[in-house]
């Protein structure tokens, strides 16, 4: 891992940087939808390997760390990943829920290193994605789980590529957007923000992921 020196030489690491963006992220969240008991938040971003399965994890283990009692839901039925990134195995998964009639308490599975926090996989891999997260089923679904956690987190695919996410955000308090520095281009970030915004969804915080160590050198924390 990347490291560059600091004041009284400690080292400042990109995994700090990645932990340091995220409790930001979750306070931030904290005061969205202040009113609301129950929280929704979906993370996405414009393409591929931004690092949104990353932040999502991070995010939903460092709510449920301090205190609250955390969903976290993988919809990226095609590419899914919390699975591997947590480190959490089970084989059914939201799609056999809502499509192949395994029962709710069959899909849950508790997090391996965060007691608070539950998770949900994306199970089998269907053929018709954006239909099932565009059902009345999986509307019913969000409705239903949310009034038992705090926060409920949820895994989509890229929002500038497939029309997943943007489905999802209509039926979610909010929307974080994970932008790779150095690999996101602006066409690419207003592609993402219109297809967001044409279905009325509430974008209530950016991640910058994949930060270039350097540049937070040059502002004076690598300086001896
Ligand atoms: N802050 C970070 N520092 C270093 N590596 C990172 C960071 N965030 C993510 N990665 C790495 O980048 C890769 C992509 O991350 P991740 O799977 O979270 O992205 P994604 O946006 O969910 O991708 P996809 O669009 O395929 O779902 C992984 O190998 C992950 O370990
Ligand atoms: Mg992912």
């Amino acid at each position: 891992m990347a490291r560059i020196k600091r004041k009284k030489n400690r080292y400042i690491s990109d995994q700090t940087i990645l932990e340091e963006s995220i409790r930001t992220l979750r306070t931030n969240l904290s005061f969205s939808s202040v009113d609301k008991e129950n929280k929704v938040f979906l993370v996405t971003s414009s393409k591929p390997e931004e690092g949104k399965s990353t932040i999502s994890v991070g995010l939903a283990r460092s709510i449920a760390l301090n205190g609250e009692k955390v969903l976290l839901i993988d919809c990226d039925f095609r590419n899914p990943s919390i699975s591997k990134i947590s480190k959490n195995y089970h084989k059914e998964g939201l799609v056999d829920y809502l499509v192949n009639g395994v029962e709710l308490r069959n899909v849950k599975i508790k997090d391996d290193m965060v007691s608070n926090l539950e998770l949900i996989l994306a199970g089998i891999k269907p053929p018709n994605p954006s239909e099932i997260l565009g059902s009345k089923k999986f509307k019913t679904f969000i409705d239903g789980i949310k009034k038992h956690y705090s926060y409920v987190i949820i895994d989509t695919p890229p929002v500038g590529v497939l029309t997943d996410a943007a489905i999802v955000s209509t039926m979610v308090d909010g929307v974080v957007m994970v932008v790779s520095q150095n690999k996101t281009t602006d066409s690419e970030l207003d592609l993402a923000m219109k297809n967001l915004k044409n279905v009325g969804a509430n974008i209530v915080g950016f991640v910058f992921n994949k930060v270039d160590i350097k540049n937070i050198e040059s502002y004076g924390y690598g300086k001896e």
